[in-house]
């Protein structure tokens, strides 16, 4: 552990919404060796050393369980320093006293957002002469109000380039965290990519509108010839109303704004202590002959998102699908900013647990995900609540939620994927304690034993058979907890062979579960009950219950009835028990319900609702109608583990063996699927041809691979085979 010889600091005089930059200046003198700066903050901050930007974090220090754990960073600095040396760092709320979440006034939020923020930072220089000098935090720094006049996560920033701040004032020391400060674990959220505006347009309400022709996380940078004290105002949007005017009234309580008083000149400027979610900005002022002199060429939407390599790749013959899988791909660098987000635009931005477990497969076939996830399971494990429960989101910044089934059962199903797709065997001991506590929480909890009645659900979320005016699925919601108890019950086993730990007590209970459950829901109600039935092996005869699932999928007209819990399994029942033809009707399904019909709605992220644009061109809702939440892009792991074949299996996991099964169908002319696996790159493509099927197939390591019910062992090489 780091021995910190700093203090936490803030202003001796409170400044309101203005973020305080600190600073400190001293002369180096004596050559230098190296310089090293640990730092965090409590909010996010930024640090310059004699006016250059310190590393490439934004938003550093990220987001965690603050209360329990708090990253510091290390930047090596060295280049920066010269003879007389100002760092400045600024400091604002983000999501440490935001006004998060913003839909409900808890208490909790209430004390979170009465926190002030602090700078905790110590240089260590090293000079030639081997002596090291330590510049830290501490009552000799000084402090100003910033440029930034305000900043928030969900409203936006406010900041004055006219601004001159010079008063210094005094800072003071407090008493902040120490004993939960940890090293840098997650991935750095960064500037990941650039793109240039598509169009500046007026709308037929007379806005100014212009539009990026992708939904991106991040925010925007402007080039502006400018009079000091001009003003620019932009609000976000992800989509135009039925009438292509400018809408964000689904952004809810959030006020997505940037409001920016210009210097004089040309300058060119991005918020830097907030994030936005948008393909398009509404100019409510911006300096400039209205509209013709305002161009695309002054806007560039710089994306933001966690450091991850991009390790997948799904490509086939219908364009369609080709925007979804790039939906999906947009939609996962949309929502993981360092944590998994349902959404990054409305007044939640917030782990959903449920989302996470719902989508995790698909994200660590995508990108390389693995220290994101573990990152964020252990503050998942570190916010788990005193009876083991799982919060509704994590960090938990809803500690008065109800832990639902499905939500809650992150705590084991995503430490499960994360061993699998890496193998990554600290995963699972690190999580072991937290998913056994989940079992045992859903134990003590339960109205009848060896199910899980009675609690608070989220049921089968936004499902497809809700009725009307509510927002859950038929499903029963004892059963599909039952199911997840059951599940995660097998897990919690599986994890433990995997450690070598004792789990009788965890299979005798599943053992109990499955009996019970078995005898209780004999039958089935809805597409979603038979999904998790057959998925988790709870039927009796796996079989006939996935034959039954397609009979009523097929007398439902060909289409899903499922909501958050049951769409990510539902084309993996199909095509496992023999129904591939129906998987890829549903998959290439146009019509509403589909996930097709957002993509020619011109979704390039994937929506909330399958229908957040109905038919009719009206929106779904106001109160909840995301455009850009990725939970029902988990279809892209049936993408590459059926369609393409490429799956990892539990007694290979990271991929040491491949097992290889693809699944063609004649609507596509080919299909094609990489991943950059930890064994090295597998890939499998299929062609129809005039003179058959032809499958190619590069594998790094060992495989057994499967075509038209044909096995074959294989070693790592490139291989094909005709069907
Ligand atoms: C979120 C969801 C989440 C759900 C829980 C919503 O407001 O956006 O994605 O899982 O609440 O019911």
């Amino acid at each position: 552990m780091m021995q910190w010889k700093a203090n936490w600091i803030c202003p001796e005089k409170d400044m309101g919404d203005i973020c305080p930059v600190f600073q400190k200046t001293w002369d180096g003198g004596k050559n230098t060796v190296k310089a090293e700066l640990c730092i965090t903050a409590l909010g996010v901050y930024e640090a310059r050393l004699n006016g250059f930007r310190v590393g490439e974090y934004v938003l550093a220090p990220g987001w965690t369980a603050y209360e329990k754990r708090l990253q510091y960073q290390k930047y090596d600095v060295t280049s920066l320093l010269k003879s007389k040396n100002e760092l400045c760092v600024t400091v604002g709320k983000g999501w440490y006293s935001s006004s998060m979440p913003g839909w409900m006034m808890t208490e909790d939020r209430v004390r979170r957002m009465g926190r002030h923020t602090g700078l905790l930072c110590e240089l260590h220089v090293t000079y030639e002469d081997g002596t090291v000098e330590i510049i830290a935090t501490d009552d000799t720094w000084s402090c100003a109000q910033s440029q930034v006049r305000f900043s928030e996560i969900y409203d936006g920033e406010i900041y004055d380039a006219s601004f001159i701040p010079e008063n210094r004032e005094k800072v003071c020391s407090f008493d902040g965290p120490w004993d939960i400060l940890i090293p840098q674990e997650g991935e750095e959220i960064r500037e990941m990519e650039r793109i240039q505006a598509k169009s500046v347009f007026v709308t037929p309400a007379g806005e100014l509108v212009v539009d990026f022709g992708q939904e991106v996380t991040g925010y925007v940078e402007f080039t502006v010839d400018a009079k000091a004290g001009d003003r620019v105002k932009i609000l976000h949007g992800e989509v135009l109303d039925q009438q292509d005017n400018f809408y964000n009234a689904n952004y809810r309580s959030a006020k997505a704004e940037i409001i920016y008083t210009c210097k004089e000149g040309k300058q060119t400027w991005h918020p830097m202590l907030t994030f936005f979610g948008f393909r398009y900005l509404k100019l409510e002022e911006f300096p400039g002959e209205f509209p013709e002199s305002i161009l695309p060429e002054q806007f560039t939407a710089i994306v933001v998102y966690s450091r991850m390599k991009q390790t997948g790749s799904l490509r086939c013959s219908d364009a369609g699908l080709n925007q979804l899988f790039s939906n999906i791909f947009w939609g996962q660098k949309g929502n993981f900013l360092d944590v998994p987000t349902d959404c990054p635009q409305r007044d939640e931005r917030l782990g959903w647990t449920g989302d996470a477990q719902v989508f995790i497969k698909a994200a660590s076939y995508n990108y390389d995900t693995q220290r994101f996830y573990k990152k964020w399971l252990r503050d998942l494990a570190a916010d788990q609540r005193v009876d083991g429960s799982v919060g509704q989101v994590i960090p938990d910044y809803l500690p008065e939620g109800a832990p639902s089934a499905a939500w809650g059962d992150a705590a084991t199903i995503c430490p499960w994927q994360i061993y699998l797709t890496y193998g990554d065997k600290e995963v699972l001991s690190g999580q072991f304690d937290s998913m056994k506590k989940w079992v045992d929480y859903i134990t003590g909890a339960t109205k009848d034993t060896y199910l899980w009645t009675g609690g608070e659900h989220f049921g089968d979320w936004l499902g497809l058979d809700a009725p009307v005016g509510s927002y859950k699925g038929s499903s029963r919601e004892d059963f599909i907890a039952s199911a997840f108890y059951a599940y995660s019950t097998k897990l919690v086993i599986k994890a433990g062979n995997v450690l070598g730990e004792d789990v009788a007590s965890y299979e005798k209970l599943y053992e109990n579960i499955l009996n019970t459950f078995r005898s209780t829901y004999p039958k089935y109600e809805t597409q979603t009950e038979y999904i998790l039935a057959v998925w988790f092996e709870l039927a009796e005869d796996l079989q006939k219950s996935a034959d039954e699932l397609a009979e009523m999928i097929k007398s439902d007209g060909c289409q899903m009835r499922t909501g958050f819990v049951g769409t990510p399994y539902i084309l993996h029942v199909l095509s496992r028990y023999g129904h591939t033809e129906l998987a890829y009707t549903l998959l290439m399904r146009k019509e509403y319900p589909s996930w097709l019909y957002a993509v020619d709605k011109g979704a390039t992220t994937i929506w909330e609702h399958w229908d957040g644009i109905m038919e009719n061109g009206e929106f779904w809702s106001t109160d909840m109608n995301s455009f850009n939440h990725y939970a029902y892009g988990a279809v892209a792991d049936w993408v590459y583990e059926e369609a393409a074949g490429i799956r990892v299996t539990e007694d290979a996991p990271g991929f040491e063996k491949l097992y290889i099964e693809p699944k063609a169908d004649k609507r596509l002319e080919w299909l094609e699927a990489s991943i950059d696996t930890r064994n090295g790159l597998v890939k499998s493509r299929w062609t129809w041809q005039e003179d058959g099927l032809k499958y190619e197939i590069t594998t790094p390591v060992n495989a057994r691979i499967v075509i038209g019910g044909r096995e074959t062992e294989v070693g790592p090489g490139r291989y094909t085979f005709w069907g």
